[in-house]
């Protein structure tokens, strides 16, 4: 069982020509877990990077790998992306015709399993659901990029999340929030009610280990 609460340096931020050393110090100023963005070309209008990068990073580290799926048709990619080494898969509810069955799978495939949620995207879409989710990945810019502004209305969102669950039955359930957090607001997105704060240029930009440090001193 993961913890609730923690720090997810996004992958897409680092040296891709160093990725290895970039995960090993990230280990050893006490990360222990890497987020992952997916993408597809199609979703998002990117592409990043895929399974056979999380292969080899795989036999490198022991980090847990957190998967963010900005594709179309997740369901296409768990078998592999389990094969790749992943712990846990976040699909998007815009990207997914079926999305109940497709957070079976991922279970079904012996991994954790996550929603994400765009920007404009309700929150009402979680009501049938939250059974079959590890975490709920709230997008606080839109998918695609990094180094993004953060959207002012994910703080409420966030907030409005927070007492869903609560007052749901699902006080445990993780929320995770991804996109334009830095040092200098993520105490407010934690006071809102963030578990899991996403960061890549907030982490990767600058001095690592003074933003890790940072972080975790505020999770
Ligand atoms: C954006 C990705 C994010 C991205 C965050 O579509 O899902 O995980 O790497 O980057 P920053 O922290 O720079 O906004
Ligand atoms: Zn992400």
């Amino acid at each position: 069982m993961a913890a609730k609460k923690g720090l997810y340096p996004s992958l897409l931020s680092a040296d891709f020509a160093h990725l290895g050393r970039d995960c090993r110090s990230l280990e050893e100023l006490g990360v222990t877990d890497l987020h992952l963005d997916v993408m597809d070309g199609r979703f998002v209008p990117q592409v990043s990077f895929g399974e056979p990068l999380l292969g080899s990073l795989r036999k490198s580290t022991s980090l847990v790998f957190d998967v963010h799926l900005m594709v179309e048709h997740p369901e296409d990619r768990i078998a592999s992306m389990k094969a790749a080494g992943a712990d846990r898969l976040t699909v998007h509810a815009e990207g997914c015709y079926h999305l109940d069955r497709v957070l079976q799978a991922i279970h079904d495939a012996g991994m954790e399993s996550g929603v994400a949620l765009n920007p404009s995207t309700p929150l009402c879409v979680l009501d049938y659901i939250l059974d079959k989710a590890d975490q709920i990945l709230l997008m606080s810019v839109n998918p695609g990029y990094g180094g993004q502004s953060y959207i002012p209305s994910a703080t409420g969102k966030i907030a409005e999340l927070r007492k869903k669950l609560d007052e749901s039955g699902h006080a445990d359930m993780p929320i995770q929030v991804d996109g334009g957090i830095s040092v200098k607001n993520a105490a407010m997105i934690l006071e809102a009610g963030a578990d899991r704060l996403v960061a890549g240029s907030g982490v990767f930009n600058g001095n690592m280990a003074d933003n890790v440090k940072q972080f975790l001193q505020m999770i």
